[in-house]
């Protein structure tokens, strides 16, 4: 099955809520890529914007999502009009502008619309938890599930200046690690599971510069069953 027919099939899946029914259908890395109705469209958000308070209230999500995330894909959408990326998706133009200067800020804007778009399906409103196989990784690679989470939140915190702390797989192993910026773990071959924006925007408006509070808040609110379905993918 070409790109083009997988897109085809998962913007209908999107468009008709059929999106778990077609993920089986294409392939593992379509599948695993954060939900989207076009490459570069910003999807939607998966819950209402004062779902996730009182950890994030509705003034944070609603700048977070509508100025910050949106303008990422605005500047993109500038940067790539007429070029070779111009239908391509994130992925795709992150993996290929990564390391190189001339692109860079392609791959910052495109870097931070896909981590903006996992970072919103990172989060539920009441949390979930996570299937019996992404948990039998948790266990061989963490212990536990509290003490991936204590890691998880050790990054978060511990991350110098702007930037993210993620779960993500090798394919052989989970692995906590944070990057800066728009760093994302994509252009190190690695599927990101979940990922915690430790940019400032995050949690200004809420916590002022308490970030350690902010992410205390969230951990809770993480979407463990999210994660697994990246997993299986
Ligand atoms: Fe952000």
């Amino acid at each position: 099955m070409d790109t083009t027919n997988r897109r085809d099939i998962l913007r209908a899946a999107v468009a008709t809520g059929g999106i778990a029914l077609a993920a089986g259908a294409v392939s593992a890395r379509a599948a695993a890529r954060p939900v989207t109705q076009s490459p570069q469209a910003q999807p939607a958000l998966p819950y209402a914007q004062d779902a996730l308070a009182p950890a994030i209230s509705a003034r944070t999500v609603d700048f977070h999502y509508n100025k910050h995330h949106k303008g990422y894909f605005t500047n993109l959408a500038k940067l790539v009009a007429g070029t070779a990326w111009a239908q391509s998706p994130l992925e795709d133009i992150i993996l290929a502008t990564a390391n190189k200067p001339e692109s860079r800020a392609i791959f910052n804007n495109a870097a931070q619309a896909y981590n903006h778009n996992l970072y919103w399906q990172s989060l539920t409103p009441k949390g979930s938890a996570p299937s019996d196989a992404l948990m039998a990784a948790i266990t061989r690679d963490f212990g536990a599930r509290a003490a991936l989470e204590a890691e998880l939140a050790k990054a978060a915190t511990g991350q110098f200046g702007s930037g993210w702390a993620w779960l993500a797989t090798d394919g052989t192993k989970l692995k906590v690690i944070a990057t800066s910026n728009a760093g994302t773990p994509l252009t190190d071959g690695m599927t990101p599971l979940l990922v915690i924006d430790v940019w400032e925007h995050a949690y200004y408006l809420d916590e002022q510069n308490r970030r350690a509070d902010y992410v205390s808040a969230i951990m809770p609110l993480l979407d463990w069953a999210g994660a697994s379905q990246r997993f299986a993918a």
